[in-house]
């Protein structure tokens, strides 16, 4: 399963979400069905899985940890979809069910009630901890994914140096990862992630851990690469601002059990740096909205 051919859904188009200002007092559903489509962009090798529906699609799910008075509710009755090219930031209180969602898309757990779907597509996870292997070099541990899907030798080494140059790691693949800088590590992990020619990349807070200017550095690198790859993106944060910056839109739950409360559209033609006004604007209107729900909680 790959991604070529399929269709690039425009930036900030995808149907249902709320648009800033101030989305109306419920949430709104995402409505089901194709984006708004666009040209055709060959991907990283392969036929598509289903251009023009929605990559992601959750309906109805809940998750339940445990059993009797032990159990705990993580997530109840989520409903919601990616369209294919879209990029969408997960935000909420911690504990309020974010990683238990991306495991559930990625298939390494299943929900209790409700359904979960891909439509068949490739997902690969990135964490807030590179967590590459030590004693590899930062090409060997991007060349062990390509491996791990069947890719002839001759042609491994060749598509680990256009990942690595991909992700603006030239003339670093011969170091090991104790040999480079946090960001420079998270950037390893995302060609790595690339690596596995997925069509939906997870990311758990992948820069929850780094300082603001190389934030901001992976955020301008992450934002080309997924446009040129058409990726569609579950990306879950804790900072707002970034949800701004790198989402079509942005997805707020309640505190736990996680339930969708609310979504906001970024509109596409926005200027994204992360200062920037309406950044700001949008940002600060989120962030009432998730304190709101803090206080609903006795936080
Ligand atoms: N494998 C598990 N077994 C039991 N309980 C779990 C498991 N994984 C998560 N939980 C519980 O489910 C709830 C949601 O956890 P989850 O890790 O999804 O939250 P989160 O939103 O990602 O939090 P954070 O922002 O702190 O990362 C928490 O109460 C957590 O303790
Ligand atoms: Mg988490």
């Amino acid at each position: 399963m790959s991604i070529t051919n399929r269709q690039v859904a425009p930036r900030g188009t995808a149907p249902g979400a709320s648009a800033f200002p101030g989305p109306p007092g419920g949430r709104q559903e995402t409505a089901l069905g194709a984006p708004g489509g666009g040209p055709e962009r060959g991907g990283l090798g392969g036929s598509s899985p289903r251009a023009g529906t929605d990559a992601v699609r959750l309906a109805g799910v809940s998750k339940r940890y445990g059993t009797g008075a032990r159990a705990v509710l993580a997530l109840d009755q989520v409903s919601l979809t990616v369209a294919q090219g879209e990029f969408v930031c997960l935000i909420g209180a911690s504990g309020c069910g974010k990683s238990t969602l991306l495991s559930l898309v990625a298939g390494l757990d299943a929900p209790t009630v409700g359904e979960v779907s891909v439509g068949g597509r490739r997902v690969a996870m990135m964490f807030q901890e590179a967590a590459l292997l030590p004693w590899l070099t930062a090409a060997s541990n991007v060349e062990l994914a390509l491996r791990a899907r069947g890719v002839p030798k001759a042609e491994r080494r060749h598509r680990t140096g256009e990942l690595l140059r991909m992700v603006r790691l030239e003339g670093f693949g011969g170091k090991r990862p104790h040999e480079l800088s946090g960001g420079m590590r998270q950037r390893v992990a995302l060609a790595r992630a690339l690596a596995q020619d997925a069509d939906v990349l997870l990311m758990d807070e992948p820069f929850g851990a780094l300082d603001a200017m190389t934030r901001d550095l992976l955020h301008e690198e992450l934002g080309r690469i997924c446009a040129e790859q058409n990726l569609t993106v579950l990306f879950v944060t804790h900072n707002v601002r970034e949800a701004v910056r790198l989402g079509d839109r942005v997805v707020v739950l309640s505190s736990r059990p996680g339930r969708v409360i609310e979504e906001y559209r970024v509109p596409g033609d926005w200027s994204r740096g992360i200062d920037s006004a309406q950044t700001a604007r949008l940002a600060g209107a989120i962030t009432e909205r998730l304190r709101e729900e803090m206080r609903r909680h006795g936080h």
